[in-house]
């Protein structure tokens, strides 16, 4: 059988959650596209950064979007932050659609409740200034209710809550005095100024060192406890989405190949491509970062594409349904989706 029907999975993070936690969707997208127009005035084409792209982020839930560098992650993310406009799709926060907000309040709304934290805090922190200025200005433009002495004591619990003690001293630090860490700590203090229900997190450990990148996801965890915020974690380290994720996406050149429960992902992987991202993984087992630093190889610039899957050139499974039907996400096991016509159908091996 081949598979053509997208799986309902994506539909019910709460069967997957961790712990069984109910949990209702937050944000949701459906079929979520963006094309790129590339090339010159002559001959010009279309990239597929991301494709047909389902998601759903519960309550109180992390979600791992895993894959190679240009997977069309933070495309994902830019798309679901409202940097990007669609090519196509819908995005539902709480049940309402946002991809085609036009009232600037409403969008500016969307923007506070759903926040993004990049890879590299250094270039969202001003250095001239001590990191109270850019927590102040994010507390007078999202909170004005709050009064001068409330703002202080609300940059204060901020810091509090990220773990940069004694807060007080903290606010007055310039960037420079920071450590990478510390810095990002400062990213989600800043997003949380906003009081966000969701945030959308690219990368953002990938530029510390291995022996920090523990506790920044430990924060999160934490952030998920006490602050009640979901998250959407961006990385290509599998080893550190298994430590912190719920479930997990596997992105392969702009569809997602794979999603599941972290655990359940990573040891019974179904999707070819997973199966390799664990084979080059030095050992996703090992203790956070050992396998962090995994060479999966390129992944291919997705240029007018045709039909059939875009894992084929490198799929030791292809057969020759492969070449010109896209196989679509399907359930496979609770939970658990792949799109594979292989892995839908192992009679067709
Ligand atoms: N603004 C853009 N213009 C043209 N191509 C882009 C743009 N942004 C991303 N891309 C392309 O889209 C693909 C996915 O990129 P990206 O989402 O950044 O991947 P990832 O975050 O997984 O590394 C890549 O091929 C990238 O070159
Ligand atoms: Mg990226």
């Amino acid at each position: 059988m081949v598979a053509t029907e997208t799986a309902g999975t994506a539909d019910q993070p709460g069967e997957s959650g961790r712990a069984g936690r109910p949990s209702h969707p937050v944000l949701r997208a459906r079929r979520l596209t963006r094309h790129f127009k590339v090339g010159g005035t002559f001959g010009r084409r279309t990239l597929h950064a991301v494709d047909d792209v389902d998601l759903v982020i519960g309550e109180r839930e992390i979600v791992a979007l895993v894959g190679e560098s240009g997977s069309g992650k933070s495309t994902v993310a830019r798309l679901l932050a409202l940097l990007y406009p669609v090519t196509a799709g819908d995005i539902e926060f709480r049940g309402q659609p946002v991809a085609s907000l036009r009232s600037r309040r409403r969008k500016l709304d969307y923007r506070r409740r759903v926040q993004m934290v990049f890879q590299d805090p250094f270039s969202s922190l001003s250095p001239v200034y001590p990191i109270s200025h850019g927590l102040l200005r994010a507390l007078i433009l999202h909170r004005p209710e709050l009064s001068r002495t409330a703002r202080r004591e609300e940059a204060e619990r901020l810091l509090e809550l990220v773990g940069l003690t004694p807060a007080r001293e903290m606010l007055q630090k310039y960037p420079y005095e920071l450590s990478g860490g510390q810095r990002q700590r400062v990213g989600f203090a800043a997003a949380l100024a906003c009081r966000p229900e969701v945030i959308l997190a690219d990368e953002p450990v990938s530029m510390l060192d291995v022996s920090i990148r523990i506790g920044l996801l430990n924060l999160m965890a934490e952030l998920r406890e006490r602050a009640g915020v979901s998250f959407l974690y961006i990385t290509h380290d599998l080893a550190s989405a298994r430590y912190v994720a719920d479930r997990m996406m596997v992105m392969y050149a702009g569809h997602v190949v794979e999603s599941g429960p972290s655990e359940e992902v990573l040891t019974a992987p179904r999707h070819p491509y997973t199966q390799l991202l664990l084979a080059a993984a030095p050992d996703p087992w090992a203790p956070l970062g050992e396998a962090a630093e995994g060479d999966y190889g390129e992944p291919p610039k997705v240029v007018d594409p045709g039909e059939g899957c875009r894992f084929r050139p490198r799929c030791p499974l292809a057969v020759s349904a492969c070449e010109n039907i896209t196989p679509r996400l399907t359930e496979l096991g609770p939970g658990h989706s792949a799109a594979c016509h292989v892995a839908a159908d192992p009679a067709l091996r």
